[in-house]
């Protein structure tokens, strides 16, 4: 596997793959990889012949200094996890390299920041997008993969990279979970103990909405998910709430054709954790 730091050495390497006749994938993540990334990268190696995987914590999406000091890091690890996978190549890029000579933009995001993880997070997606656009730049991939985990933020990649008629085509792949049903993330290690048993009820919340919402209302749906997690008074719900898959605004009912989601975001002990699931309502 090659590591590159310069963006431009990522830029030749990816122009040489292209030359050769290869698809190029790519898989942006902040490290602290986990078997979520790797089903991620997994997904770009059946479909591309070369992929190129970046890690990079982004200062410009962490509202919070805090957030961004404590934010794991496992470089060691990360790399032999990629070695293991088969990458072709890991880009590594250097803060001021990556945004040098670029004044962060403000991109339109359709509305799509308006709702859930948006106001609590003001600027958190115009970093995220500014981010990808920069990345995207250097590594010009013929596919791009990002987790419905954060499907929020898959909302909104694809919503710009449609509205912008970026070239790369976004590729939304399922979300990984441990075997209690906790989606994966690499804020689970800053679980304590006791908060890593509870944190499976997020989950089964979420396949209670799913449930309710074969045969309920959105209001039902989330009435359901809500009574599972208020068994537990140590977890914190910032929200549980259904929306439109695509726009992800809220629904008061349910529409034709149109396939929904129920999002959540709770926060147990100091760490916050979202996760999501599609509903099949029955119209
Ligand atoms: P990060 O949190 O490292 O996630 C990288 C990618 O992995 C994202 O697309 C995320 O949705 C996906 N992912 C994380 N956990 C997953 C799981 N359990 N199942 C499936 N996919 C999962 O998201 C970011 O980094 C950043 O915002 C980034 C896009 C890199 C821009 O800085």
């Amino acid at each position: 596997m090659e590591v590159l730091t310069a963006p431009e050495h990522v830029a030749a390497w990816s122009a040489q793959a292209r030359w050769s006749g290869h698809r190029v994938g790519f898989v942006p993540t902040m490290g602290a990889l986990h078997t979520g990334h790797a089903s991620l990268i997994s997904q770009a190696l059946r479909q591309c012949e070369r992929v190129v995987v970046s890690i990079f914590v982004n200062p410009l999406q962490f509202n919070d200094l805090n957030d961004l000091a404590r934010y794991p890091r496992s470089p060691d690890a990360d790399r032999a996890l990629l070695e293991e996978l088969g990458c072709h190549a890991l880009f590594l890029p250097d803060e001021h390299e990556l945004y040098q000579g670029h004044r962060p933009m403000t991109f339109d995001l359709g509305g799509l920041d308006t709702y859930w993880e948006g106001p609590d997070r003001p600027g958190h997606f115009q970093g995220v997008v500014n981010a990808v656009e920069r990345l995207f730049l250097y590594v010009r991939p013929d596919k791009a993969f990002f987790g419905e985990k954060d499907r929020q933020q898959l909302a909104i990649v694809r919503h710009v990279a449609t509205t912008l008629q970026w070239p790369e085509q976004i590729v939304g792949c399922p979300i990984h979970r441990e075997p209690d049903g906790l989606a994966m993330s690499s804020r689970n290690v800053r679980l304590s103990p006791s908060d890593r048993e509870r944190a499976p009820l997020l989950y089964e919340a979420l396949l209670s909405t799913a449930q309710s919402a074969t045969t309920g209302s959105p209001a039902q749906a989330q009435q359901a998910g809500l009574a599972v997690l208020a068994r537990d008074p140590e977890i914190v719900v910032d929200y549980l709430g259904i929306a439109d898959a695509v726009t992800l605004e809220p629904l008061d009912s349910w529409r034709t054709g149109r396939e929904a989601v129920a999002l959540l975001a709770a926060r147990l002990g100091e760490v916050r954790l979202i996760d999501n699931i599609l509903l099949h309502p029955s119209v």
